[in-house]
């Protein structure tokens, strides 16, 4: 473990800590308190030997209460990777992740499920949900699993899947709705159990841009009227106003935001940024 991970994991974001310690400062007006998520150092190699693929090598991530972060950066550079991480539901290789205080690398896996349920939503770049359960029914698994009786469920199922525009689809299977429609379900479902966490794979990927953006909206008006904390990847830049922050990613790291994307948000620049050297090129929003 080396020193800054030491000083983190010991509860500290000082000692010898300058690059968590500028993120702290800088951190968005509405943020406040313990940060939800805090990586540092984080690294993740894929297989061994020749075959090594070093897809995070090095990260250093605060998410604050409240907030929603945008992550961006090109395909392969490590952005799925990074937020299954933090969701608990793939393992890293070393330094740390510290998700709601909780040390994620070095939580015991029969720990994880319990944890995922309580704390964290997903939506994913595959959207999984049951092809044998109805949209109200996908989206109230969560909640079944959390001890909710079936008819509360169920209402409260319907009730998210109207907010998502989908109320005349609540009774029908995945098969029969388009992309963007499972993709709403999918964001209904991480939204369920109202979460500490919520993190989403390109929730926008499958949506036409009016509903995109409206999906965004309801995901912001979640996250501030709940100060719940979501981190959406995205590669889209139509959405980007909905962010309280954006960060970006290039190989694994946290690169500087190109400049002018973003502009007008709180943008932290990244604690990578100056042992990064160069600006990032443009085609980190690509
Ligand atoms: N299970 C795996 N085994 C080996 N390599 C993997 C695995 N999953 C991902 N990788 C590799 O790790 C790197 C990061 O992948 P990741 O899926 O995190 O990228 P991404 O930024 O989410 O890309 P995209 O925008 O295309 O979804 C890539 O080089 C990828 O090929
Ligand atoms: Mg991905």
């Amino acid at each position: 473990m080396d020193d800054r991970v030491r000083g983190v994991a010991a509860g500290r974001a000082d000692a010898g800590d300058t690059r968590v310690a500028a993120g702290l400062a800088r951190t968005a007006p509405a943020a406040s308190g313990r940060p939800v998520v805090e990586c540092v150092g984080l690294t993740k190699v894929y297989g061994e030997g020749d075959t090594a693929v070093h897809a995070l090598r090095g990260v250093d991530l605060r998410v604050e209460p409240g907030e929603l972060l945008m992550l961006v950066g090109p395909s392969g550079c490590g952005k799925t990777t990074l937020i299954s991480i933090i969701a608990s539901v793939l393992d890293g290789s070393s330094g740390l992740c510290r998700v709601l205080g909780h040390d994620i690398l070095r939580m015991r896996e029969s720990e994880k499920p319990a944890f995922r349920l309580k704390h964290l939503g997903f939506c994913f770049q595959a959207f999984n949900l049951n092809p044998c359960l109805t949209a109200a029914e996908n989206v109230a698994v969560p909640l079944l699993i959390g001890g909710w009786r079936y008819g509360q469920a169920l209402a409260r199922s319907r009730e998210l899947l109207t907010q998502v525009g989908l109320a005349e689809k609540v009774d029908v299977l995945p098969d029969q709705l388009s992309g963007g429609q499972q993709q709403r379900v999918a964001i209904a479902r991480a939204f369920a159990q109202e979460p500490d966490l919520i993190v989403c794979d390109e929730p926008t990927s499958a949506l036409d841009s009016a509903t995109g953006e409206k999906v965004l909206g309801l995901i912001r008006d979640m996250t501030h009227r709940s100060h719940r904390s979501v981190i959406v990847v995205t590669h889209d830049a139509r959405i980007f106003r909905f962010a309280d922050r954006i960060v970006a990613m290039e190989d694994g790291r946290i690169v500087p935001l190109p400049p002018g994307a973003g502009s007008g948000l709180p943008v932290v620049p990244p604690a990578h940024a100056a042992d990064a050297g160069a600006a990032a090129s443009a085609d980190v929003l690509n």
